[in-house]
């Protein structure tokens, strides 16, 4: 990216973020660049909620990108701990240290082992001790338990870390915290009352297709409405996993191989399992949308040929 902006610059408006993000490659809606802007400006973390495949991953990489800092990511799972997500002390290290000064009182070797020198940084740790601000991403807080959250409540409010053998580390530098969320489960409200809140859902008709444009340039323009106005049809049917903009842009790259001139019902039953993922739910999306492309029902495509 040519923007040379300094990791701890902040935007001059939520106006500025939203075209910065787009020079990123992130197209923002009005919400999106209003809550980025003041997650920024007011130190807050973010949490970012919403079903899968909306944007929620990039909008933090994005933010990195065009706040020129680095990311520093979490990727969270059930039975996620401390010492994987905060620090872990270097055990080894401290052994070799114990056998190495065996002459040492244990007083004096005890003191010295648990230092930072034996401290093992985790994506936390790291995130606040940077020496230039990074974009802290908590991805997928949903996938941890309620333990973990707790973890997370000192970093959040106080951007400190605080450790029994050793006291508290505070920040060297604030982090721009980003969470994500699919919303499996409620996060508690501690957690919460934290961050700032977002809630991403699917985009509107035309800023998908603006996306989707984005990220599949040589996709012809009436396919690519076609495209998504398929894709809102298939959302509006009641199905286990609606397609996200992440299949959108798949399907769209698809086409574009595939050399599709339109999407009529042939095409769209070649190619629907890039967009429906569940058997019972291809039956009833085949039955539904690819009838009525069957119909002619939707004619934004170039005729074959
Ligand atoms: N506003 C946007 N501008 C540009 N690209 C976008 C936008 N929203 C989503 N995308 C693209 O959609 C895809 C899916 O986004 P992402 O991985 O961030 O989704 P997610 O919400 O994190 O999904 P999951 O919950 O499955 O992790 C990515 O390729 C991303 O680049
Ligand atoms: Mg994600």
């Amino acid at each position: 990216m040519a923007d040379k902006r300094k990791p701890d610059a902040v935007p001059s408006s939520a106006e500025q973020v939203q075209k910065d993000l787009a020079k990123a490659g992130y197209l923002a809606s009005g919400s999106i660049s209003l809550v980025s802007y003041l997650a920024w400006t007011l130190g807050k973390p973010v949490l970012v909620e919403g079903p899968a495949g909306v944007g929620k991953t990039e909008l933090a990489k994005a933010l990195a990108r065009l706040a020129n800092r680095t990311l520093i990511r979490l990727q969270c799972y059930e039975g996620l701990d401390e010492s994987k997500s905060l620090y872990e002390w270097n055990y080894r290290k401290q052994l070799l240290r114990i056998q190495v000064q065996s002459e040492n009182s244990w007083d004096n070797v005890q003191e010295d082992i648990f230092s930072e020198e034996f401290l093992l940084a985790r994506p936390l740790l790291s995130a606040i001790t940077a020496d230039e601000p990074v974009v802290l991403l908590i991805d997928e807080v949903d996938k941890t338990d309620q333990e973990f959250e707790a973890l997370l409540l000192e970093i959040l409010s106080d951007f400190q870390v605080s450790i029994p053998e050793l006291g508290v580390v505070k920040a060297k530098t604030q982090p721009l915290v980003v969470l994500t969320s699919n919303n499996s489960r409620e996060l508690t409200e501690a957690l919460k009352r934290r961050c700032l809140y977002l809630w991403l859902d699917y985009p509107e008709l035309e800023h998908e297709l603006e996306i989707v444009e984005l990220h599949a340039p040589e996709l012809d323009r009436a396919i690519a409405r076609k495209l998504v106005e398929v894709m809102k049809m298939v959302r509006g049917l009641d199905l286990k996993k609606p397609p996200s903009i992440a299949e959108s842009i798949d399907w769209a790259r698809a086409l574009i191989l595939l050399g599709a001139k339109d999407i009529d019902q042939e095409v769209f039953e070649q190619t629907m399992s890039i967009i429906v993922k569940h058997r019972s739910d291809l039956d009833v999306v085949a039955e539904r949308v690819g009838v009525r492309l069957g119909d002619g029902a939707l004619h934004a495509g170039k005729k074959p040929g």
